[in-house]
């Protein structure tokens, strides 16, 4: 018996330890870079589109969670620009487009009515 728990003791240790492990890889991700209070996303034809990163994120404000937006840093950690996978057209990724609007658009088209988040082509894409 005291033999069994010690097996499962280990089990639990490796357990935690990978957790441990994935929670750093996970954290790094990100920690290259400072967080930006402020973002500028390139834009096109359009104009550019700019926004506050900070309020968009901050527990106390908006608090959209990482994952929201940098949706895929878990497999490809300190990749944080939509523009490096998501080009003008789509390819192995959705449009740069369809990817600006599935995140932002989309979020700010369920918020309509109840906050200030913009709808109208010319309050995000400034020329
Ligand atoms: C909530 C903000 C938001 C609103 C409102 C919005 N867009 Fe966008 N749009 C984005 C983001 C973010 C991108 C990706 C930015 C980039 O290309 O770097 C984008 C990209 C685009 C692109 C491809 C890049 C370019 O500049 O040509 C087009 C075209 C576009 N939007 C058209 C529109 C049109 C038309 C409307 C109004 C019907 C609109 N958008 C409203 C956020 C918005
Ligand atoms: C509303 C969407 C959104 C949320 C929420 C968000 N980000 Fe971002 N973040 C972006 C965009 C868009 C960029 C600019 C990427 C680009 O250049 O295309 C960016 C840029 C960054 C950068 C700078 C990358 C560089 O290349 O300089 C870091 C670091 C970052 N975010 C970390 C975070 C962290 C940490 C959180 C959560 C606390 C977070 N972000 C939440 C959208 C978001
Ligand atoms: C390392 C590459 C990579 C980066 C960086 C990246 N994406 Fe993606 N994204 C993908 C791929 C691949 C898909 C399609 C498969 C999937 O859904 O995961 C996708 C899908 C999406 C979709 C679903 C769109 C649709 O029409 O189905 C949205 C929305 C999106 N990304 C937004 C973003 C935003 C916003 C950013 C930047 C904050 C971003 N992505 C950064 C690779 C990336
Ligand atoms: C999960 C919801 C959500 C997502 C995702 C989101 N937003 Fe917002 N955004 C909001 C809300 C809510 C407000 C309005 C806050 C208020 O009422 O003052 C807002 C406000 C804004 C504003 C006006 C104030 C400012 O920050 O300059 C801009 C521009 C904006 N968002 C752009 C974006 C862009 C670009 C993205 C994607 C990269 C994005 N948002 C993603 C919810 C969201």
């Amino acid at each position: 018996m005291k033999r069994k728990i010690g097996v499962l003791g280990h089990v639990l240790m490796g357990a935690a330890a990978v957790l441990f492990v994935l929670t750093v890889a996970q954290a790094t991700g990100y920690a290259k870079k400072p967080e930006p209070a402020s973002v500028t996303m390139k834009g096109d034809k359009q104009g550019a589109v700019t926004f506050d990163h900070a309020t968009h994120a901050a527990k106390d404000k908006l608090n959209v969670a990482c994952k929201t937006c940098h949706h895929n840093l878990d497999k490809t950690p300190g990749k944080l620009a939509c523009g490096e996978c998501h080009k003008a057209e789509k390819g192995d990724a959705p449009s740069i487009k369809d990817a600006g609007h599935g995140v932002c658009l989309k979020c700010h088209k369920e918020k309509k009515g109840t906050t200030k988040a913009p709808t109208a082509c010319k309050d995000c894409h400034k020329k």
